[in-house]
């Protein structure tokens, strides 16, 4: 009688161990997917909101003998991606050069502003949409010519 009880209660502590464990289990089950769900909205790591540089007034960012008048080239201001174009002799203007549509990194090729990712073309001059998929324009960024050099701001 005794043994019997004895391997009863054995046999509940034992399911009661399971029990606990299942539970342990089904939290450490949860425990990935609430991760993953805080941790889904923390992708965003630009601090100017659309990539465009804000606080890099007065940086050295090119030397204008080295952009293509008529054309572009990839430089970067406050450690953002920026395209630096030259319509005209002595005239620069700056783009930020993250693509509006999917946020790659817009290059130049000749005089035309493409994006890797899925074929956006922009204005070199204006930052303006040539071709979709993108809608918007890149942002322009102000840039400023001093000397031989180009300044941010
Ligand atoms: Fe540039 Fe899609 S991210 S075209």
């Amino acid at each position: 009688m005794d043994d019997a009880r004895e391997l009863s209660r054995r046999t509940a502590l034992a399911l009661g161990g399971t029990g606990a464990l299942g539970g342990a289990l089904i939290l450490a089950g949860c425990a990935p997917s609430d991760s993953d769900g805080a941790g889904g909205s923390g992708t965003g790591t630009d601090a100017g909101g659309d990539g465009t540089p804000t606080a890099a007034a007065g940086e050295d960012v090119a030397a204008l003998a080295d952009i293509p008048v008529g054309g572009s080239i990839s430089a970067t201001i406050g450690g953002e991606p920026v395209l630096l174009s030259q319509p005209t002799a002595g005239e620069v203007v700056a783009f930020s050069a993250i693509c509006t549509h999917q946020r790659c990194t817009v290059a130049p090729e000749g005089a035309a502003l493409i994006c890797p990712c899925h074929g956006s073309t922009f204005d070199f001059a204006t930052g303006k949409v040539e071709q979709g998929p993108a809608l918007e324009p890149l942002p322009s960024v102000p840039v400023s010519v001093d000397g031989d050099r180009v300044i941010a701001g």
